[in-house]
């Protein structure tokens, strides 16, 4: 694998000119109380380039004036009594066997490194920095790349800082084939899990004993990674699109929206299913199941390269549209959009709503997204979401999750066991 990750630094660098550097940091996770933090998760760019997970690490690319690439990693020491607390810290060996960075160095050098860099190129021509200055959310707090970004622009203004984060972005969201073999088995450990969940339901049973059946599944395959927090919905609750108190009981007669999956390396599933609590959809419910299933399938059919994910969710709308009136829903004024109020898709990859998930961008070959139609009726406490995740070929796309099981007829028949 180290080749891939060597592979991927050296394309990021290949159309850059020297004198340049690339940072990408591993992040670290936030204190929770005195002596315990929350669950650390790797930056997904590090972790693309490196395929390392661990905190406190800075990969360092540079290209000098002549276009010589120097990669560095700065980690943190080995500590013998963290050891023996919370387990070792990796060792520079284990790092560069990782990632195939030669030059792994202590990140207590990091300043001193750069500083020295930039010294190095006064006068020089531009020496440009790249940094994934990229926010998720408008306030979101400061990361190192931006304090970093903050503190070169303040000491070297001569230096110029540009954003890198598109760039990943653009990479990461055409997917190899390696992963893809790691987004299938993510698929596999879900669609058992799910099944799971399903032979377990019974009327009167709490969503939280659901989601168990779900995560004890999954455990008992050895995979603890989820893509998110799982929504286990019952009735009226499966119209919030991300209910997720998981914890009423779900009533004989009603339905329950499931929207979870697993993550292998960090490459995610991400499923929707409905299913009768008691195991057999009412006429009603199999109605309005039937045309979100629908809608899924004119997605799937339709998914080419060239097409965006606007004109997708235009197919999805249009479709309600021209049945809204057999379903029973043209009331009250109420148009399409009072009953699904969401997008049919987004990327997925190594983030559940992944890079590159804005409307106007056409899809290529190698992208992976998900294809989750929903109708949410509040008045009949009904909500209904259907999602498979597809790759894009050449001429259309794969359904990856095409095993995991999807019609009324097939469902029925799982919880009749
Ligand atoms: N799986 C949650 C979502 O796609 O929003
Ligand atoms: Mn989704």
């Amino acid at each position: 694998m180290k080749e891939t990750y060597q592979l991927r630094r050296s394309t990021l660098l290949d159309g850059k000119q020297g004198p340049c550097m690339v940072f990408i940091f591993s992040g670290s996770a936030p204190m929770r109380s005195a002596d315990e933090s929350y669950p650390f998760s790797v930056d997904r760019n590090f972790y693309y380039l490196t395929g390392i997970d661990r905190e406190n690490m800075i990969l360092m690319l540079y290209k000098d004036f002549s276009g010589n690439v120097t990669e560095t990693l700065f980690i943190e020491p080995y500590d013998e009594v963290m050891a023996k607390w919370v387990g070792g810290r990796m060792r520079a060996a284990e790092a560069t066997e990782i990632s195939g960075v030669q030059s792994v160095r202590d990140i207590g050098s990091f300043e001193d490194a750069l500083n020295s860099i930039i010294e190095r190129n006064r006068g020089l021509g531009k020496l440009h920095v790249y940094l994934d200055l990229w926010r998720y959310h408008k306030d979101q707090a400061d990361t190192p790349a931006h304090k970093l970004a903050k503190r070169i622009r303040t000491e070297y203004p001569a230096v110029e800082i540009d954003e890198i984060f598109g760039e990943l972005a653009a990479m990461r969201a055409v997917k190899s084939e390696d992963e893809i073999a790691l987004m299938r088995k993510a698929q596999e450990a879900t669609r058992i899990a799910v099944e799971a969940m399903m032979r377990h339901a019974y009327p009167g049973v709490n969503e939280s004993e659901l989601e168990g059946a779900f995560d004890f599944s999954l455990m008992k395959q050895g995979v603890r990674e989820h893509a998110f927090h799982s929504i286990v919905a019952g009735g009226g609750h499966a119209t919030t699109l991300h209910y997720n108190k998981n914890n009423s009981i779900v009533e004989d007669g009603q339905m329950v929206l499931i929207d979870l999956g697993s993550a292998v390396d960090h490459y995610c599933s991400d499923i929707s299913r409905t299913f009768p609590v008691n195991g057999k959809f009412t006429d009603r419910q199999k109605e309005i199941y039937n045309a979100v299933l629908e809608a899924q399938k004119l997605v799937i059919r339709t998914a080419k390269p060239g097409m965006t994910l606007r004109q997708l969710n235009d197919l999805v709308v249009e479709y309600y549209e021209s049945r809204l009136d057999d379903l029973g829903l043209r009331k009250d004024g109420k148009g399409v959009r009072d009953y699904y109020y969401h997008s049919v898709s987004h990327q997925l990859g190594l983030d559940c709503h992944d890079v590159c998930t804005e409307r106007e961008r056409e899809l290529k070959p190698g992208m992976v997204i998900t294809v989750e139609p929903g109708l949410y009726i509040e008045d009949e406490a009904i909500g209904v979401r259907i999602e498979n995740d597809v790759m894009i070929t050449e001429d259309g796309c794969i359904d990856l999750s095409s095993d995991i099981l999807r019609t009324v007829e097939e469902i029925e028949a799982l919880m009749a066991k």
